[in-house]
């Protein structure tokens, strides 16, 4: 019994500590773009400020403003997952049409990255699934590969059937790839493999998309895989349980029999 209790206490602490450390990036990461914010008005609002420069502020104040309105929408995404307030809407759908919506976006990010973005392979399926949801999934992946891959590298994306009872999404990238030592923290939240750099840069992300990415995977009841090497890039397998139609009116491909 005592040891029963000795492993509660145990989870408890160690649930606890998890949800510090989240409150604690959680503010740290609001308080960054609230200084630039602040820095901004005042230099807009000082009566010595040159109207040109003025608006250049005020430019930057609503840079920074929409990057606050990402973070916290993505928060409140993990705050509700945490509650189990899911606020899934999972029907009957087709990958297909989101797969080639994401190429679409996917493709003009590339086209500014310098990037080939290609889908070479598309098997279509049906999931028990929330469109928006997946969309926002896929999306995360793609935007990643753009993100970390430099000028005249390869994204790659392929939908394909598994074992007639799976489908899976992958994006792989040419990349800068992570490293075997980081490969086991990609999923958690606010993690990033390079802090100080990343946050200087063009590149600077909070650190979250991948943990709703993993999220939204485990409440369509599937996986999400990496495999990466450091300077060779990195594919993500997202696999999903497919849907097969078993209703007696369902359009099908082949001719039925009579
Ligand atoms: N395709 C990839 N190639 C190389 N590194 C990657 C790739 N995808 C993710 N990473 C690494 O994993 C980290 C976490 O990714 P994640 O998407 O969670 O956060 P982010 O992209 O930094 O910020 P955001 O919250 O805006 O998505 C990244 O900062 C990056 O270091
Ligand atoms: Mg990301």
């Amino acid at each position: 019994l005592a040891e029963t209790l000795n492993r509660m206490i145990a989870r408890l602490q160690a649930s606890f500590g998890a949800l510090r450390r989240f409150t604690a990036d959680a503010s740290h990461e609001l308080k960054t773009p609230l200084t630039v914010l602040r820095a901004d008005i005042e230099r807009a609002m000082h009566p010595g400020t040159p109207q040109a420069d003025r608006l250049v502020a005020l430019e930057e104040a609503m840079q920074e403003i929409t990057r606050m309105a990402d973070l916290v929408d993505s928060l409140l995404t993990l705050a509700r997952a945490d509650e189990g307030r899911f606020d899934l809407h999972r029907e009957p759908i087709h990958l297909e049409p989101i797969v080639r919506d994401v190429t679409e976006t996917a493709t003009i990010l590339g086209e500014g990255a310098g990037l080939t973005v290609s889908l070479p392979l598309v098997e279509d399926a049906m999931v028990l699934g929330d469109a928006a949801r997946l969309r926002q999934l896929f999306l995360n992946l793609v935007t990643n590969a753009i993100k970390y891959t430099p000028r005249g590298g390869k994204v790659e994306m392929t939908l394909s059937h598994r074992n007639n009872n799976a489908v899976a999404f992958a994006v792989r990238d040419s990349g800068l790839g992570i490293s075997a030592a980081d490969l086991p923290y990609v999923f958690e939240r606010f993690w990033r493999a390079d802090r100080v750099r990343s946050r200087a840069s063009e590149r600077g992300g909070f650190g979250l998309g991948l943990a709703i990415a993993q999220w939204i995977v485990q409440a369509h009841g599937g996986t999400l895989t990496v495999q990466s090497r450091l300077g060779r890039g990195s594919v993500f397998t997202v696999l999903l349980p497919m849907l097969v139609d078993e209703r007696p009116d369902a359009p099908a491909d082949a001719p039925q029999e009579a």
